[in-house]
């Protein structure tokens, strides 16, 4: 089912929207190579503690951290660990969500960790550049499938790929709602978005090809071909006239 968020709701998810960001930020200044994901990751649960909030991944279907920090190959779910040291060269993806006052937030970004590879930095440049692509005509009666189109066509024109086994989705009072938010598809096709719908985009762009395997741990998802793929995800509210970026 769809929920329609009134404008005292959105204002709400606002609210843990900002905190979401915060800790991104947070995590953006505290990476760095000799560190292991666990350590950042204990720093994401004590901020969120701090601000009153709840890491929303935590014990979520069994999910044993506040974070998915997911390096290189890792596409997302990455689970923090002591065994995963952060080095210089890599792309670490941070995807963080926080439960504030009862609302959802949901975002994620890719941090490059001193000096990167020039495929690299041109796959976190593009993958973050499918998001602002996704949401540039995004607004009440845009057909689904347009954000998809976008994402696409962005990524792929620039010699890259979409992930296909996961998605964005509705987000609110649940980290999940519907819709399905696809980063592959056609334009014009799908439900039409209405104001007041609240959806993560998120796109997951691979290196190589769009093919990835599921980790033994059940959660981590790597590239098949073992080349870097990076996460970018936002919180989208839509209006009548566009789009507000809740985790920005
Ligand atoms: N942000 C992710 C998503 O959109 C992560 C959820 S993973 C879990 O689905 F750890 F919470 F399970
Ligand atoms: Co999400």
């Amino acid at each position: 089912m769809i929920t329609i968020k009134t404008p005292e709701q959105i204002a709400k998810m606002k609210e843990s929207g900002r905190l979401t960001r915060n800790v991104l930020d947070l995590m953006g200044k505290s990476v760095r190579a000799g560190m292991t994901t666990k350590e950042l990751d204990g720093i994401a649960y004590e901020y969120i503690k701090s601000c009153g909030a709840k890491p929303s991944f935590l014990g979520y279907g069994g999910y044993p951290a506040s974070t998915c920090i997911s390096v290189n190959d890792m596409v997302v779910h990455g689970i923090p660990s002591e065994d995963v040291i952060i080095c210089e060269g890599d792309i670490v993806s941070v995807d963080v969500g926080v439960i504030y006052n009862g609302w959802q937030g949901d975002a994620a970004r890719t941090f490059m960790i001193g000096k990167v590879s020039e495929e690299k930095k041109k796959l976190v440049k593009v993958t973050e550049e499918c998001f602002f692509k996704a949401i540039e005509r995004l607004k009440d009666g845009t057909p689904l499938g347009d954000i998809g189109y976008s994402v696409q066509t962005h990524a792929e024109a620039n010699g890259f790929s979409v992930v296909r086994a996961l998605v964005g989705h509705g987000i609110g009072r649940e980290m999940h709602e519907d819709p399905a938010v696809p980063n592959y598809g056609k334009k014009g096709t799908g439900i039409r978005l209405k104001a007041g719908m609240v959806i993560a985009i998120e796109p997951m762009i691979n290196a190589g090809d769009y093919k990835v395997d599921f980790m033994g741990d059940g959660w981590g998802v790597r590239t098949h071909d073992g080349k870097p793929s990076a996460h970018y995800e936002n919180t989208v509210a839509i209006t009548q006239t566009g789009v507000e970026i809740l985790t920005l």
